[in-house]
C-alpha cells in the first residue's frame, strides 16, 4: 500500500515538471549564445535582440528550425538547422515550437 502511494506521488511530480513551460533563457544560453552573444546582443553571428526577436513567431520558428530568414532566403552556415538536430538538454529530441517561442520571448525581453 505504501509503495502504491509513493508511485502516485512520483507520477504526479513528473507530469507537473513536464507541463512547465520551457525556459527560454537557459535554452538560449546553452544553444545560441556562443555565436549570437550573451543575451542575443550579437557576437560572431547577428544580434537577435530587438531584431529577429520582433519577427512573427512563425517566421522566427522557420528561421531557427529550417534556416530560412524573414525574406525567404537561406541562412548561411554556421547557423544550424535546428529541425535536423537537438537542443543540448533534449537528448536528441527535435526542438519543439514551444521551446523556440520561449527563446524568442526571452530575446524580446532583452532589448
Ligand atoms: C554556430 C553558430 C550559431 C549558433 C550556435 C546559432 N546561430 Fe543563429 N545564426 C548564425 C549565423 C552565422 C547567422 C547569420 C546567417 C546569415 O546571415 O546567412 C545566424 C542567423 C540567425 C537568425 C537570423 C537573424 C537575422 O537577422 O537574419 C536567427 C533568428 C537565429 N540565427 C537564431 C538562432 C537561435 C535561436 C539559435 C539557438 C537555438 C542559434 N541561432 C544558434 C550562427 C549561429
Amino acid at each position: 500500500m505504501k509503495c502504491a502511494f509513493l508511485a502516485i506521488i512520483t507520477l504526479l511530480s513528473c507530469s507537473s515538471t513536464m507541463a512547465s513551460p520551457p525556459d527560454g533563457e537557459t535554452l538560449f544560453q546553452d544553444n545560441c549564445s556562443v555565436c549570437h552573444g550573451p543575451r542575443g546582443m550579437g557576437g560572431s553571428a547577428p544580434k537577435l535582440a530587438g531584431d529577429a526577436s520582433e519577427w512573427k513567431s512563425k517566421v522566427f520558428e522557420r528561421a531557427v528550425l529550417s534556416g530560412i530568414d524573414d525574406h525567404g532566403k537561406p541562412l548561411k552556415a554556421p547557423m544550424p538547422h535546428w529541425a535536423g538536430t537537438s537542443f543540448k538538454s533534449d537528448n536528441g529530441a527535435m526542438p519543439s515550437k514551444l521551446e523556440v517561442d520561449a527563446i524568442q520571448k526571452y530575446l524580446h525581453q532583452q532589448k
